[in-house]
C-alpha cells in the first residue's frame, strides 16, 4: 500500500467500538493492521468484540471497561495505554445515543420533553466526547502526533424534528472538533489534527425503531428522509470506513478542524 495511507502498527482508541459504525470501523481498521483500543462500558460486549477482531490474521485490540462520561475512569486508561503501548496515533469518540423521554412523538410539543433525559443526551453525546478527547489527547501531545475523529451529525447543521438534546450535543461536538483543532495545532503540534464526520442517516440499534416499522417497511419519518437523500437510501456502516482511513492516515497531514458529511447527499439537497 502507499505509504501515504499506512495505518499498519498503529494504536487507535475507540469508544462506542461494539456499536453498529464503531463495530465496522473497528473491524476495517483491524483488517488494514492497525492496532485497536476498545473503550465500553460492557464487558462481555467488548470480550466478544475483542475475540472477534483478534480473530482477523494478525489482528491485535484489546479494551478497557470504561464510561466515558467518567474522568477519573479515562484517567487510568490514559495511564493504562501510555504504559502498554507508549503512544497512540489516533482516537474515535462514537459513543453516543439517545433515550425516549428526549425523543418527541409526533402528537407531543416541546412542553412534553423530559428535561433530566435530555439532559443525560447531552451529556453522553457531547462530554462523551469532550472528556475522552481532553484525557487522551494529552498523550498525543505529549508525542507531537495524533488523529482525532468525533462524530457529529445532520442533526447539528439545521433543525431534525424530535431529537432537541441529540441536537444540541452534536452541533457543540462541531464546535467543539474546531476548538481542539486549533488548540492542538497552535500550541502542541502540526501534526495533531482534530476532525468529524457528520454521517447521514445509517440504520443501526439506536435508531431503528424511528426509521424502520417491524416488517422492514419505512417509517413516516425514515420515508422522508430517503426522499430528502438524493442517493434515495440509508448509508451502509462501511461507507464511513475510507473517510476515517483518509483522516487517520499521513493522507490528510494539513486537514484540522472540518466537519465531513457523509451522506448521500442529504445536507446538499434543497428539498425540491
Ligand atoms: N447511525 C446513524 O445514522 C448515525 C448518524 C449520525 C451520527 N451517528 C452517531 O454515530 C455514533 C455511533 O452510533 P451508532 O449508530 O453506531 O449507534 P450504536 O448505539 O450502535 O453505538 C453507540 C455506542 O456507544 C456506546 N456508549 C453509549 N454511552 C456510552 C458511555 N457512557 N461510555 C461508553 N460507551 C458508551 C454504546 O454502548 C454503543 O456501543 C453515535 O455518536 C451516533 O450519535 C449515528
Amino acid at each position: 500500500m502507499n505509504n501515504l495511507f499506512n495505518i499498519k502498527d498503529k494504536c487507535f482508541a475507540l469508544s462506542g467500538g461494539t456499536g453498529t459504525l464503531g463495530g465496522s470501523i473497528s473491524t476495517y481498521l483491524v483488517e488494514n493492521g492497525a492496532k485497536i483500543i476498545l473503550l465500553g462500558r460492557t464487558k462481555y460486549k467488548l470480550d466478544n468484540k475483542c475475540a472477534a477482531l483478534n480473530a482477523i490474521e494478525q489482528g491485535c485490540a484489546t479494551s478497557f471497561e470504561v464510561d466515558v462520561l467518567n474522568e477519573a475512569e479515562m484517567l487510568v486508561v490514559k495511564d493504562k495505554i501510555a504504559t502498554d503501548y507508549g503512544n497512540l496515533d489516533g482516537l474515535i469518540n462514537l459513543a453516543g445515543g439517545n433515550v425516549p423521554g428526549a425523543t418527541l412523538t409526533d402528537d407531543q410539543t416541546i412542553y412534553d420533553i423530559e428535561l433530566k433525559d435530555t439532559k443525560n443526551v447531552i451529556d453522553i453525546n457531547l462530554y462523551g466526547t469532550i472528556i475522552p478527547t481532553i484525557v487522551l489527547s494529552e498523550l498525543m501531545a505529549n508525542q507531537g502526533q495524533g488523529s482525532i475523529i468525533n462524530i457529529s451529525s445532520m442533526a447539528s447543521k439545521q433543525a431534525i424534528s424530535r431529537v432537541l438534546g441529540y441536537s444540541v450535543a452534536k452541533a457543540g461536538i462541531d464546535i467543539f472538533t474546531k476548538w481542539m483543532a486549533n488548540e492542538m495545532a497552535s500550541k502542541f503540534s502540526d501534526a495533531i489534527r482534530v476532525n468529524a464526520i457528520a454521517p447521514g442517516f445509517f440504520i443501526s440499534n439506536q435508531n431503528r425503531r424511528l426509521l424502520t416499522d417491524e416488517d422492514g417497511s419505512y417509517t413516516t419519518r425514515g420515508e422522508a428522509i430517503i426522499k430528502n437523500t438524493p442517493m434515495g437510501r440509508f448509508g451502509e456502516a462501511p461507507e464511513l470506513n475510507g473517510l476515517v482511513h483518509y483522516l487517520l492516515s499521513n493522507a490528510s497531514s494539513f486537514v484540522t478542524g472540518e466537519i465531513f458529511d457523509v451522506d448521500g447527499g442529504f445536507s446538499s439537497f434543497s428539498g425540491v
